[in-house]
């Protein structure tokens, strides 16, 4: 086969063997040291192109009949593959396909970029292995099948299925090509996934936002069709709508678009249908002014700003962004309060993301915050780990339920962690109930969601009670499945002054959890828990106020290949970290400091899908 370049103005052949390519579907043509034309020949479905994650990103103009269809950015390799990710073919099928790359090497001549690893293991195929091959990859917590992933987007739930939608790079394991990546559940459990549900387009790729359903036809795309509002983030950030007449399996983009158009940042519309007012409520992030802004619109379309909420209030160091609104009773009272979700970044609790929440009220149009006793709104934290960011809740949950999904990591260091073909996995499905604390206030609690119960496997230890002193008393964890498990226990301090759980490794790798019932607070270090050097901020310390009614404390712990949540007291508090240990921990070791403690109920499951 013979590959055609062009060097300055002239025009040159060179055989494919002397660029190290040799798909005979694919024609190479390098036009300029940074510029190369790749024509496919071939009628493969897939583009599988190779990436090297450490250099610098290419722009890919994908030419159709000689008109730009889209654009999107990759780590073209250069000089080794690290992975490969597929650029979908099927939708031009019959077509004069030409891939325009404008690589970003400021080389000095064709020859360098001949050289590049991608020309020569560029390919076309029918197929892409997305199998689950990765150490650190979860077992049970839903991941993208390839790429980077961060927050969960537009949520809802219909016919019994769990829809999730999320920011995905379908090119690369590092943030870019924002897309709404689509999987869906039937038992948050597992999960399938479905092609890209909205992808760039002319206004901008496609940043975080919300769905619902249309049940009154408000909108007038149809009864129940499912509207999805997003951020179009192109040189600004503006609000699109798109409709999906196919249960959300795919959308038309709103040709009117952008639905609102401030002058201002704002990103992350999260919308629903207010029955009382008739009207569809929007809250949105206005990011660097540390507040939400309040919208409401009869139709989707028509958007009239009802008012603004947090500027000065909670944490205020960081960009609001990825808010969500919602009504929940307050357990064991005849009270219902509203909760409003503020994700933020950085300034969490423990540096980086966090997820900022109030309670309040609110009557269509303005959220009041519940105050403390002194009338001050309190800052108030949904996870006392690193690692759970942007949650925002599903629409039409059944039952009532306000089931939510956060995204596992931490901007800090989440383009940093040690996978590779995919980045980033959810955390696990949770349900947030409202509780009364003993100062008096409203706070939220998350517990994994019931249906988790199915992963319960085979129980490896059952302990009716313990005695635990300064000698550690160490049980097994599973062998099996990477040690994914579960493990429930209460824990008695009686007079001791500390109580510590260890998860540890053959290898002296460890987490150290400490509860002391005096501070009432739960402590997760995570220093010498595995590979910790890819980030100065990944090795730390969380710590949880415990929310207990009494010094007694009670503990569910999931984990599963690279991360640990912890539940206490029911979910009054929750805690996520990543861990990344070189061998799975394989054991649990307790014991007290200052006088004996007893824990009780120690049940350790493994878990299976
Ligand atoms: C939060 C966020 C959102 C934005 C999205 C872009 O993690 O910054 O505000 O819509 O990520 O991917």
């Amino acid at each position: 086969m013979n590959l055609i370049f062009r060097k300055g103005l002239t025009l040159m052949t060179i055989t494919a063997a002397s660029l190290g390519c040799f798909a005979d579907d694919i024609e190479i043509n390098h036009l300029g040291p940074n510029h190369t034309y790749v024509r496919v020949k071939g009628d493969d479905k897939l583009l599988i192109l190779p990436i090297q994650e450490s250099i610098d990103d290419a722009r890919i103009n994908v030419l159709v009949e000689g008109k730009i269809d889209r654009t999107f950015y990759a780590r073209l390799a250069k000089s080794k593959t690290d992975y490969t990710v597929p650029f979908d073919l099927s939708p031009y099928k019959g077509k004069n396909v030409i891939l325009d790359v404008v690589a970003n090497h400021s080389r000095a001549s064709v020859r360098e970029a001949q050289d590049d690893a991608c020309w020569s293991s560029i390919t076309l195929s029918d197929s892409f292995n997305t199998e689950n091959r990765e150490k650190y990859r979860p077992l049970f917590h839903h991941t993208p099948s390839y790429g980077w992933m961060n927050d969960p987007n537009g949520m809802f739930y219909k016919d019994g299925v769990w829809h999730l939608y999320y920011q995905w790079n379908p090119f690369g394991s590092k943030w870019q090509n924002m897309t709404w990546g689509h999987s869906t559940s039937t038992d948050l459990i597992n999960w399938e996934h479905h092609p890209a549900a909205i992808l760039p387009n002319g206004i901008g790729t496609v940043f975080s936002g919300s769905s619902a359903i249309d049940r009154e036809n408000s909108a007038g795309f149809g009864k129940d069709a499912v509207l999805a509002m997003y951020t179009s983030a192109g040189d600004s950030q503006t609000q699109s709508l798109a409709v999906s007449h196919d249960n959300g399996e795919t959308f038309d983009i709103y040709p009117a678009n952008p639905v609102l158009a401030l002058d201002s940042e704002a990103r992350d519309p999260n919308m629903f249908w207010n029955p009382e007012t008739k009207l569809w409520t929007l809250i949105l992030a206005h990011p660097l002014e540390h507040e939400m802004l309040i919208f409401s619109s009869p139709d989707m379309k028509e958007w009239t700003l009802q008012s603004s909420f947090g500027k000065g209030l909670g944490a205020q160091k960081g960009v609001w962004e990825c808010p969500d609104l919602f009504q929940l009773p307050v357990a064991g009272t005849n009270e219902k309060k509203w909760v409003l979700i503020c994700n933020i970044n950085p300034d969490g609790p423990f540096g980086g993301s966090g997820i900022q929440y109030f309670i309040g009220d609110f009557d269509g149009k303005t959220f009041v915050p519940e105050t403390d006793a002194e009338g001050k709104v309190s800052t108030k934290w949904l996870d006392f780990g690193k690692d759970n960011y942007a949650l925002v809740s599903w629409s039409d949950a059944p039952e009532g339920r306000r089931a939510a999904i956060g995204w596992m990591s931490n901007w800090q260091y989440a383009a940093d962690v040690p996978t590779m073909q995919y980045r980033s996995a959810n955390t696990l499905p949770l349900d947030v109930v409202l509780f009364k604390g003993k100062d008096g206030q409203t706070y939220a609690s998350t517990t994994p969601a019931p249906e988790l119960l199915k992963l319960r496997d085979k129980l490896i230890v059952n302990v009716g009670k313990a005695g635990i002193g300064a000698k550690s008393k160490v049980y097994n964890l599973p062998t099996s499945n990477s040690g994914v498990c579960e493990i429930n226990l209460d824990i008695d301090p009686k007079k001791s002054d500390k109580v510590i759980l260890s998860l540890s490794n053959t290898q002296g790798e460890n987490v150290e959890m400490t509860y002391d019932p005096a501070a009432a607070t739960f402590s997760f270090n995570r220093e010498n828990s595995g590979i910790v050097d890819f980030s100065k901020d990944f090795p730390a310390t969380t710590v949880a106020p415990t929310f207990g009614t009494t010094s007694r404390l009670s503990l569910r712990i999931f984990i599963d290949t690279s991360s640990i949540e912890i539940f206490g007291n029911n979910g009054r508090f929750a805690m996520t970290n990543l861990v990344f240990p070189n061998s799975p921990y394989t054991r649990l070791s307790v014991s007290s400091q200052g006088g004996k403690a007893e824990i009780s109920n120690l049940k350790i499951h493994s878990l299976s899908k």
